[in-house]
Formats: C-alpha cells, sequence, structure tokens
C-alpha cells in the first residue's frame, strides 16, 4: 500500500501490505498538518474500494475541504454534520451488533480531523460522540465493522480510551517526543522524514515501518474509486 522508505533509499521498491481481512479493522493516521494525512488516507479508502469486496463508507470530512467530491451523497458528512454522520455510523453498527442486521459486508466510518472535531463540540457532545466512537473501535471488528481516523494528534481521551484498538497507525512526518510515547516508541525509533508523504506505519503495537506514501499525480482515479464505495 505505502513503499518501504528503508528499501526505497536503496532502490528497491516494496509495498507495505494494509490486511484488511487479518483483522486491521481500526487504522489511525496521525501527524502534524500539511504532513501528508489526508492523502495517505484518500489512498486506504482507495484501496478499499479496489480490493475489499461489498465495502461500503460513510465520511466525516470535518474540515469540509479533501472529500468535498463526495457532495450530494448520502453518506458523506461535512463540518457540524459530522456529528449526524457518526450517528447514522453507530446506528448501522448498532443494528448489527442488535442481530437486526445480519449482514457482515465491509461497513467503514472514514473520519478525517477527528481531534479538530472533538475540540470543538460542546461538553455533553463530545462525550456521547467519544463513547460512540470507541464502540465502534472495541466491537467492530466481529460485525465488520471498520474505521479510518485521521486526526493531528491522538489523546487517548479522545477515542474514550479504545485507542489501542487501532491495529495500524500511520505516523506521518516528524511526530513529537510525546506522540510517539503514545504508541509506546521512542522518538529515537523514527527516522526524521523530509516532506510530505515520508512517514511510519506501526503494525499491531511492535511492527514499525518506514514508510513513504506514493504521490498521486492525478486525483481523480482515485475519487471515482471512493465514489463508487459512499452511497
Ligand atoms: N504522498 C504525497 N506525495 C506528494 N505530495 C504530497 C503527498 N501527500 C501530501 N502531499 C502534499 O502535501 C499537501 C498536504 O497534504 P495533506 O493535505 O494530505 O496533509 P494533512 O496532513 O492532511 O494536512 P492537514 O492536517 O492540514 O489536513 C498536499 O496538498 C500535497 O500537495
Ligand atoms: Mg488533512
Amino acid at each position: 500500500m505505502y513503499a518501504d522508505r528503508a528499501l526505497l533509499r536503496m532502490g528497491i521498491q516494496r509495498f507495505i501490505p494494509w490486511r484488511y481481512a487479518g483483522g486491521q479493522n481500526n487504522v489511525l493516521v496521525v501527524g502534524p498538518s500539511g504532513s501528508g494525512k489526508t492523502v495517505a488516507a484518500l489512498l486506504l479508502a482507495a484501496r478499499l474500494a479496489s480490493r475489499v469486496p461489498h465495502a461500503r463508507a460513510y465520511v466525516c470530512d470535518f474540515k469540509n475541504a479533501d472529500w468535498a467530491f463526495l457532495e450530494g451523497r448520502n453518506h458523506y458528512y461535512s463540518y457540524l454534520d459530522c456529528v449526524r454522520g457518526l450517528d447514522e455510523f453507530h446506528e448501522a453498527f448498532t443494528a448489527r451488533q442488535m442481530g437486526v442486521d445480519p449482514s457482515r459486508e465491509p461497513l467503514f466510518l472514514i473520519f478525517d480531523e477527528w481531534q479538530a472535531f472533538c475540540s470543538t463540540l460542546p461538553k455533553p457532545q463530545l462525550a456521547e460522540a467519544q463513547k460512540k466512537l470507541a464502540a465502534v473501535m472495541m466491537l467492530g471488528r466481529s460485525f465488520g465493522v471498520g474505521h479510518i481516523n485521521i486526526a493531528q494528534d491522538a489523546y487517548a481521551q479522545n477515542y474514550g480510551n479504545a485507542r489501542s484498538n487501532f491495529q495500524v497507525a500511520i505516523l506521518m512526518g516528524n511526530i513529537s517526543k510525546e506522540a510517539a510515547g503514545m504508541f509506546g516508541l521512542d522518538r529515537k525509533d523514527l527516522s526524521p522524514v523530509y516532506g510530505p508523504g515520508a512517514g511510519h506505519m506501526l503494525v499491531n503495537g511492535v511492527d514499525l515501518h518506514q514508510i513513504q506514501v506514493p504521490t498521486i499525480r492525478e486525483m481523480s482515479p482515485l475519487q471515482a474509486a471512493i465514489c463508487q464505495i459512499v452511497e
């Protein structure tokens, strides 16, 4: 999915896989502004569309920018409408959990700018949103429910303390010592990166890879693929 940056430096192109079917249903993309999180997530979503049969996604685009090509679709939500997006996704998850909906086809929530969303909501609404997301993250796997979360920082409280349920963490750019510590990493474990699209991928909390997100020269094929999975 993303190129192994250590091998790339030696002229070898090898891609590190994302094994959705192998239980990697919760993916976090974290890093400073401009580090390339959204581009990395757009690639993930396109991957979902092309490689995971029958996948569907709900997209919450709090910034109301990079996913606006989905405007007009029922399951695209921007800015404050993301509250409704999370509610509707949570309802779809609950329907599976309650046995009302027996289907187990992959159903994903893609939430861009989760931290900014959290810092905007009033307290009672915030607690409710975090609780819903935590339930999806903790129990979703058995029901075919997954989640891609994009945030500038990954404070545990923003995930209702369910952060350890991210099987894959994509750490874009040069993250802070504090941010590295959130994943049990030492800042020294992370090689310095230059320019957008470079970072690290931590799988199951132990396998750390240096990654380079491929440069996307033409966005429209990627967007067309994503449109197929958002109703
Ligand atoms: N893989 C990449 N290859 C080349 N350029 C990239 C790549 N990823 C991102 N960029 C460039 O960097 C810019 C910022 O990327 P992106 O919007 O993904 O960052 P971000 O981390 O989501 O930022 P923000 O937190 O502000 O939303 C893009 O507009 C693009 O020009
Ligand atoms: Mg972004």
